[in-house]
């Protein structure tokens, strides 16, 4: 044979180079033989269609960025003798995609490798540095902090892919683990990255009145920590207006990097943290750290002039842990599973474009604290989901790799984007929280006040916020309520899509055969991720509620603010339901067999009661 034809059989580079070939001998069934032959055809393929033109996107275009890093296998995951590298990452010119090796034993005990493409706008492989995501990321956003756009960049990912390893450094994780290599400048984390270009600009002339305070803190079991002062407990405050304030933390003045670096390291120690079995240094909390710009403006000092927010989430997979684990790691999975999935609603509707006052920030800690950061058209977000390589991490890796798409869709074969753009897309991409849900509703008096609510809103990063403010407002969550939310917390995130690896409905075998077999699949999974979030939402709503008419009941003054509230309240209640309304449809409008009767879903009272939908739309879904 040839040495073409011998690569046609399937005989791997190592087969070739180091071991006898021997004539007729069949292929290597191996899971790591297969999928190194899919590697390679994967690879040639990639290499012949590098340069798509198609799909070249204005920077200032794209509010939300997301990408995928891989990290490299450790050294005791490489070691062992079941190890595979299953995934791909392919980068193109202007988006990147990644391919999930994902095994299967068929029922004759026939194993098969089934291929899962997703895309990204930016993808990076084992050998990629923290510098390389961060000069192609969050560089650029950097000048416009300056110019008062608020930026915030989030980790997430399963425990062990290296959210922290990304944010911090090297030299700041895996200490336990023993890796610890404080000389790798070029794995600096992005806060010490962004923080060294942050003062080269803002020691320019032209800058010199903006000061830089950093603050850090945790957010665990619903509650914040300030990790820079001593885990004091602090607040999450909302005044009349919506802007969020967190009375009692404290903002360290800092003039460089290294000062900062010396800063975050005290805290990082403060930091909950346990052991997973794939990460001595787990993080068992959501960590934010905050760069505040500020400066005069007349005679008020300290205005916030605009921020730069770096999230390192806690591990997307502790939801899971939720049966084995003593109370307090239940109750901590159950409170990361909803603020994860809030979070991950709360963007969605922020990249199909969304009203601000449908958007459901109230469903978990983690979006009322982001709230600042996200609302108007000056916000930025890098979003750095992290995998892990390892065949053993796979069913983690698909659900990190399933959020981040529905965070941001792209079409697996080609990149193109799928979302905001057009009415269709935004149709497809619909959930709980998508607020495009919200056109088929009548226009009601209410409406039109909460539209002026949103242009408010929408230029909030703009308005500048004067530290000095005293504080009147209300508290969202009160101590008391915490506990009774974190029960049924645990409860709503019992199955979460997020932490359940078998969950069904989402299996993507080729961008052919996806859009017939996971249509259906997939409105189930938007139905019950849509119903989880409303449910979430509903959480939220109430704890406001009680909040509300406790304050009102207190001091009958402020029953003018109350009524104003109260509609908001409604509003966004309806939207809710009008949401899960028309999921349930869709639901039903992509089953092709035993469809419900007309008679069997009671859609005059969905009319009576919401207002939200007309029978019109109800026979369009069926038909
Ligand atoms: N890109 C990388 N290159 C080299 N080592 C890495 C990389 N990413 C992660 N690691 C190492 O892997 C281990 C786990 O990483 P890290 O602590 O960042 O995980 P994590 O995602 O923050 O997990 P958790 O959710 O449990 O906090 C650490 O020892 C870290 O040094
Ligand atoms: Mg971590």
């Amino acid at each position: 044979k040839s040495f073409d034809d011998r690569t046609d059989t399937g005989a791997s580079a190592d087969q070739m180079t180091n071991k006898v070939f021997v004539h007729g001998m069949p292929d290597d069934t191996s899971w790591s033989a297969q999928v190194s032959r899919l590697r390679e055809a994967n690879e040639v393929e990639h290499s012949e269609q590098l340069y798509n033109e198609g799909h070249v996107v204005d920077e200032e275009e794209m509010p939300i960025r997301v990408i995928v890093r891989k990290r490299p296998m450790s050294k005791r995951e490489a070691s062992a003798s079941d190890s595979v590298d299953v995934i791909q990452p392919l980068t193109y010119n202007n988006y990147g995609r990644v391919l999930v090796y994902q095994p299967k034993t068929r029922v004759d005990l026939t194993k098969e490798i089934e291929t899962l493409p997703f895309a990204f706008d930016n993808v990076f492989d084992e050998v990629s540095s923290n510098l390389d995501i961060y000069d192609s990321t969050v560089r650029n956003l950097i000048p416009g902090v300056f110019d008062g756009k608020w930026a915030s960049v989030f980790a997430y990912g399963q425990t062990g892919s290296g959210k922290t390893f990304t944010m911090m450094g090297s030299g700041l994780t895996g200490k336990k683990a023993g890796n610890q290599r404080n000389d790798d400048s070029e794995n600096f984390g992005l806060y010490y990255l962004a923080a060294q270009d942050l003062f080269k600009q803002a020691n320019q002339r032209r800058n010199q009145h903006i000061s830089v305070g950093a603050s850090l803190f945790e957010i665990y079991g619903g509650k914040l920590f300030d990790l820079l002062n001593n885990r004091h407990p602090i607040k999450c405050l909302e005044d009349q207006k919506g802007k969020v304030c967190f009375p009692g933390l404290s903002e360290h003045p800092v003039s460089d990097a290294d000062e900062l670096m010396t800063v975050i390291e005290q805290g990082a120690s403060k930091r909950s943290t346990g052991t997973t079995s794939a990460n001595a240094d787990s993080s068992r909390s959501h960590a934010v750290l905050q760069l505040s710009l500020r400066k005069q403006v007349g005679r008020q000092s300290n205005v916030e002039h605009a921020r730069l927010s770096f999230i390192d989430l806690a591990g997307s997979e502790r939801g899971a842990d939720t049966d084995k684990a003593c109370r307090t790691t239940r109750l901590e999975g159950a409170e990361i599973n909803t603020s994860l999935l809030a979070l991950k609603e709360v963007i969605r509707a922020l990249a199909t474009g969304g009203k601000m006052a449908h958007i459901p920030f109230r469903g978990s800690k983690l979006t009322q604290v982001l709230k600042q950061g996200f609302v108007g058209k000056n916000s930025r977000t890098v979003m750095v989901s992290c995998v892990a390589p390892n065949l053993s991490n796979c069913d983690h890796t698909l659900n990190t790799l399933r959020y981040a798409d529905r965070v941001k869709e792209r079409n697996a074969e080609t990149g193109q984007l799928v979302g905001a753009a057009t009415a269709s897309s935004i149709k497809t991409s619909k959930s709980a929280t998508t607020p495009t849900g919200n056109s088929s509703r009548p226009a009601r008096s209410s409406f039109s006040e909460t539209e002026n609510i949103d242009d408010e809103e929408d230029d909030e990063p703009n308005e500048e916020m004067d530290a000095n403010d005293s504080y009147s407002m209300e508290e969202l969550v009160s101590e008391d309520e915490d506990d009774d939310s974190a029960v049924l917390n645990n409860i709503l995130s019992q199955t979460s899509p997020i932490s359940s690896p078998t969950r069904a409905g989402q299996k993507v075998k080729n961008q052919n055969k996806t859009e017939s077999i996971s249509s259906k699949k997939q409105a189930a999974q938007a139905l019950i991720d849509t119903h989880r979030t409303v449910m979430t939402g509903m959480l939220g709503i109430v704890k406001h509620e009680m909040t509300l008419v406790n304050t009102t009941d207190a001091d009958r003054d402020k029953i003018e603010d109350y009524l104003v509230d109260l509609e908001t309240v409604h509003d966004e209640q309806l939207s809710m339901l009008s949401n899960l309304r028309e999921s349930l449809l869709e639901y039903y409008g992509s089953r092709d067999s035993a469809r419900p009767r007309h008679s069997d879903i009671p859609h005059n009272r969905s009319t009576d009661t919401s207002g939200v939908l007309s029978d019109g739309s109800f026979e369009d879904l069926r038909d």
